[in-house]
């Protein structure tokens, strides 16, 4: 299978530089997955038309339509093009309380557009320290149980993403990530879900892309920081390439 890039750009760039990058990224013939902004998901998508690289959004309304000042829908997603979303990302779990109701919702609502969710999970620094790593992604990832299995089975990737990894600079090591990553893929194949890919998060970048790359049930990384330049993340996307 080959091994998966995913961009996550957050809440980073401009519309011309964005597209400009993704533009880059398309002609070069990268198959990478890019969540740009939701301001930026049309001119990326413009940018990427006819490339193997896929677009996505960074974050769903759980609601169909309605009076939801500043949300974006499942619905006008689609319509845009986007065929991906980003569920779960710990900087919405902890800096918005998204809770287990509410990304179930996102869940559900993303799959009956049509879209591809992206699932995160990842235990923060106290949990991990308190022995309790594995407990939280297993409940993490009881929440797919709670789907319907066809809107399960349209997932289009797991992250794991150890909260206290995202954007500091330490990733987790071998001997951490491994035996997490062996645990999401047996809690996905109990759900029926053998087929998705596993991704880890965390900064990545194109010095430790390679090694992380070459643990088993890595199926992929997903980047933020290490995502927002060209010769980053195409070095990173080499990397997979290499690896694959
Ligand atoms: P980072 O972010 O690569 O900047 O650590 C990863 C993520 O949040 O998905």
């Amino acid at each position: 299978m080959p091994k998966i890039v995913a961009a996550n750009w957050k809440m980073n760039l401009r519309r011309g530089s964005a597209s400009a990058l993704a533009g880059r990224l398309a002609r070069d013939g990268r198959a990478c997955w890019l969540f740009p902004a939701f301001p930026h998901l049309d001119a990326v998508g413009a940018a990427i038309k006819g490339s193997q690289c896929k677009l996505g959004a960074q974050d769903v309304s759980p609601e169909l339509d309605g009076a939801f000042t500043g949300d974006v829908s499942a619905e006008m997603l689609a319509d845009l093009g986007c065929g991906m979303v980003l569920v779960g990302h710990s900087e919405r779990r902890q800096g918005y309380g998204e809770d287990a109701a509410r990304l179930l919702a996102k869940l559900r609502r993303a799959a009956q557009a049509g879209l591809a969710p992206l699932f995160c999970v990842g235990e923060t620094l106290a949990r991990r320290k308190a022995g309790k790593a594995e407990d939280t992604v297993r409940e993490q990832l009881a929440l797919l149980s709670k789907l319907a299995a066809v809107e399960r089975g349209r997932l289009c990737a797991v992250a794991y993403e150890p909260v206290w990894a995202i954007g500091t600079g330490v990733n987790a090591t071998a001997a951490e990530i491994a035996p997490m990553h062996a645990l999401v893929r047996a809690e996905l194949d109990k759900l029926g879900l053998a087929k998705q890919p596993i991704l880890y998060g965390g900064s990545v970048k194109p010095e430790n892309a390679a090694e992380l790359l070459a643990l088993a049930e890595v199926n992929g990384l997903l980047v933020g920081g290490g995502s927002l330049e060209y010769d980053s993340l195409a070095a990173i996307d080499d990397a997979a390439k290499s690896a694959s």
